[in-house]
């Protein structure tokens, strides 16, 4: 398995942003050693029925951000994300910084741009991210080092950033006692998945691991933090020695049965265009419904 250049004595500080209204968790992390911060899947507010677009979620990041004087480097999004838009490039507006996402964007751009029927205004290439990470890529925020790791499965763009002994998981893990994400997504795949997570749990066994989503599973309180060591003992999907093809026949099996995220139509037109809202032929924006398209 690839070795990746991982800084175990280098512990940012990270303060996680619960959305309710999705179960997500946006982060800021700040590089110990500056003032740099990066912002971690960020959420626009949508009421999907009524077509509004607020940004309080997004607010109270850029507040606290400005409220501690931090720099922004990044806004990373650890995947096109299903169930809730991305507030990229609002936050960049008000604070600057790069968006940057996997390079496999291309290839889910290409899958949703058929399935909305994109034309050919519509780029495929990535350009609408300011920068597009390979596995392995490093980066920085401020002096920290960051690598991104690839991990498909649940999407064919989905990465881990590693930054310092943190690794923002996205949608590869959830918490121990919630397992793993569906992979039943066009360009999702369970074995490719299961692979993916062997790459997190085979980080060092204290990197603290944080988490995309949380939905309090069996009555608990929501929670977003755990370690290597803890999903490798006790996740229920994959912890404890669960063999690839038990995880592929599970999945499978229970993604079957999952409805799709009540949001899914809206994220997908905005999150691969880096949090843009399509526009129509007037330059309004406007989004569509694909009939029996997904
Ligand atoms: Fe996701």
């Amino acid at each position: 398995m690839t070795q990746y250049p991982v800084h175990m004595d280098i512990r940012p500080e990270v303060t996680g942003f619960f959305d309710p209204a999705t179960n997500t968790i946006s982060y800021v992390v700040q590089d110990p050693a500056s003032d740099a911060c990066a912002v971690v899947d960020s959420v626009m507010d949508i009421d999907y029925a009524a077509g509004r677009i607020t940004y309080d979620h997004a607010d109270a990041i850029i507040a606290f951000i400005r409220d501690r004087g931090l720099r922004l480097d990044w806004i990373i999004e650890t995947h096109v994300h299903a169930d809730h838009l991305s507030a990229a490039p609002y936050i960049q507006q008000a604070l600057g910084g790069r968006i940057g996402i996997g390079d496999k964007i291309m290839v889910v751009q290409d899958t949703f741009g058929k399935i909305f029927n994109e034309g050919t205004e519509f780029q495929r290439d990535g350009s609408q991210f300011d920068a597009l990470f390979k596995d392995g890529d490093v980066y920085h925020v401020g002096a920290m080092p960051v690598v991104a790791i690839a991990t498909p499965g649940h999407t064919p763009a989905c990465m881990v950033h590693v930054m310092g002994d943190a690794a923002f998981v996205g949608d590869t893990l959830f918490m121990p006692d919630g397992g793993s994400a569906r992979a039943d997504f066009p360009g999702g795949d369970a074995g490719e998945l299961y692979d993916s997570i062997q790459k997190v749990l085979a980080l060092p066994d204290q990197t603290r691991l944080f988490m995309c989503h949380d939905y309090g599973p069996n009555g608990r309180e929501i929670q977003w933090e755990t370690t290597v060591a803890d999903e490798r003992a006790h996740n229920i999907h994959v912890g404890n020695g669960a063999t690839r093809e038990d995880f592929i026949r599970f999945r499978t099996e229970r993604d079957a049965t999952l409805a799709m995220p009540k949001l899914i139509i809206p994220s997908l037109q905005v999150n691969m265009r880096a949090g843009e809202m399509p526009v129509d032929h007037d330059g309004r924006p406007m989004l569509k419904v694909p009939v029996n398209g997904l």
